[in-house]
């Protein structure tokens, strides 16, 4: 029987980076019916859009390539979510600093998203809230997803 894996995807705000990823990935993982035993979700590690829907770049380019992100809200990372998830993934550097020092600079177990694309040379996934360039932070998210999914169902055996 296959077990559940939980994902969450991490990045500041919470309304560019990590809900697309959630939303892409959610995406991948509804097309390979594993719907039921990979639960995803996404949260920031700064609070101020808590409640809000994607940011409208990021509604844009998920319309645009026909991904869901129904019911997708800001929300902030809270420590427990650190011991709760199978993989946390963060955005970039700065966002795995911040979850270190939300657990009192233990280390815990913090993935790169960047560290799923094969052969990049981007040390963090490009944030479009400041670039303005979705496209160039969708094409890295779809990348890293694929990837993200082949490790999992690797690392669960479930090939
Ligand atoms: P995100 O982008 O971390 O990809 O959601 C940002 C969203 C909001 C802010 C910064 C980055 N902000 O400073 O409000």
């Amino acid at each position: 029987m296959k077990q559940m894996v939980s994902v969450l995807f991490v990045c500041l705000g919470n309304i560019c980076r990590s809900p697309m990823a959630e939303a892409v990935f959610r995406h991948y993982v509804q097309q390979e019916g594993l719907s039921d035993k990979i639960q995803i979700d996404s949260a920031g590690t700064y609070h101020g859009h808590v409640g809000q829907p994607p940011h409208h770049g990021t509604q844009q380019v998920l319309k645009e390539n026909q991904i869901n992100y129904d019911g997708i809200t800001a929300r902030e990372v809270q420590k427990e979510d650190l011991e709760r998830y199978t993989y946390v993934i963060a955005m970039d550097d700065q966002n795995i600093r911040d979850l270190t020092r939300l657990v009192d600079n233990r280390i815990p177990t913090i993935h790169r998203f960047v560290d799923f694309i094969p052969n990049t040379t981007y040390q963090g996934v490009p944030d479009p809230y400041y670039t303005g360039d979705f496209q160039e932070t969708y094409q890295l998210i779809t990348a890293g997803c694929q990837h993200l999914l082949a490790t999992i169902k690797n690392e669960q055996g479930w090939n």
